[in-house]
């Protein structure tokens, strides 16, 4: 899955279940066709002065696609070969690599805990490891992250595998009794950060396969697996790194202290249900269910189903005086509203049948 989303590990840190960020977004939640996402909290891959690094997502196994000019910015993590197996030298050179993945730094980390390199153009990644496996030239941040990364409906993690070429499969034998694979016919609901159409089916060969397991789900062509040691239950990510070739897909990653918790919580669409449908308010207009096109106009707000956006548009309307031209009815309704009363009604609309 080179090319996809950031390689991540198991950190011994404990797991953090929080909720995903699609939990609002659509009904469709919880159906067989749904996918969701996790958080867990990391640390990531430093060298002994605890200076980020980082590996690149076009790099093959053992071998670096990092021309000169490249390592003007990123410049490689160099040493001597070690005899921990995480941390070997690529053949002929002093560049190091994590379980055959080569190493960089960035060139813009200026001190300890900087981790400005992480994301860019989506092909540079800190590299997230089990806390257990430092080794003399290596360690982890003192500093943790939150990641959040797909799973199954249920939480199940989702992992990619190197070795498979993009929409086809390399796995099968024994290797499909520890990564069975993963399928659903179509993707309804994809976690927030990721888009639907980035999902597909692909077809696994006849000859090889398991018996009636002839299709697999795949994100942006890396099919996708779940892991036998992981409980079925989520929260478990040991597959995360195996043999430095599965990988989980990562949606994001944030400084821990950088998150912030959700304002829309079931609480909150609790309470805007209640606003919204009570007589003198919202559904007067709206309808109940959000579906009815308010005095005759064209904006069925059920359709947004995104709650951010939505106390985007409110807020808007209420502070900016109508910067969209909107009818000035919602406008007038717009200018009484707290911020409060914001958020709870936008984290309800948001659950809206589209
Ligand atoms: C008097 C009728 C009326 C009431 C009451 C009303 N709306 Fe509206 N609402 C409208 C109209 C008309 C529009 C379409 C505005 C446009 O597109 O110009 C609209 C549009 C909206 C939009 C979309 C705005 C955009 O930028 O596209 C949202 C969100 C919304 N209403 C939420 C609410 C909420 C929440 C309430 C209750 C607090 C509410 N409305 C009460 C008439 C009303």
């Amino acid at each position: 899955m080179k090319n996809l989303t950031k390689i991540g590990l198991l950190s011994l840190t404990t797991l953090a279940v929080i909720g995903c960020g699609d939990t609002y977004s659509s009904k469709d939640s919880g159906s067989t066709n749904s996918l969701k996402s996790l958080d867990r909290t990391v640390k990531f891959l430093t060298d002994t002065d605890g200076m980020s690094l980082y590996t690149f997502d076009k790099d093959g196994l053992n071998k670096s696609n990092c021309d000169a000019e490249c390592q003007k910015v990123w410049p490689l993590f160099i040493g001597a070969d070690t005899t921990n197996d995480n941390i070997k030298i690529l053949e002929g050179t002093d560049h190091l690599a994590y379980r055959k993945h080569p190493l960089y730094y960035f060139v813009n980390d200026k001190t300890i805990g900087d981790v400005k390199g992480d994301n860019i153009k989506n092909v540079w990644h800190l590299l997230y490891a089990p806390t257990g496996s430092n080794d003399s030239q290596t360690e982890f941040s003192a500093e943790t992250m939150t990641q959040t990364y797909l799973t199954d409906k249920d939480g199940r993690a989702l992992y990619t595998f190197d070795k498979d070429n993009n929409g086809t499969s390399n796995c099968y034998g024994t290797c499909e009794d520890t990564w069975p694979v993963y399928y659903i016919p179509s993707v309804v609901t994809a976690p927030t950060g990721l888009n639907k159409v980035d999902f597909s089916t692909i077809s696994r060969d006849v000859n090889r396969s398991k018996e009636g397991i002839l299709k697999q789900t795949a994100y942006k062509g890396s099919p996708l697996y779940y892991f036998t040691p992981d409980a079925k239950k989520s929260g478990e990510t040991k597959g995360d790194w195996v043999k430095g070739v599965w990988h989980l897909v990562e949606i994001s990653a944030k400084k821990t202290s950088e998150v912030k918790p959700s304002l829309y919580t079931a609480e909150a669409v609790e309470k805007g249900k209640a606003i919204f449908t009570s007589p003198s308010k919202c559904s007067r207009c709206h309808g109940v269910d959000g579906q009815t096109k308010p005095l005759g106009v064209d904006n069925i707000i059920a359709r947004y189903g995104d709650a951010e956006l939505i106390t985007k548009k409110l807020k808007d309307m209420r502070d900016n005086g109508n910067p969209n031209n909107r009818d000035g009815a919602m406008v007038a309704v717009a200018s009484g509203l707290s911020d409060e009363a914001i958020i709870n009604l936008s984290a309800f609309v948001a659950t809206l049948k589209k």
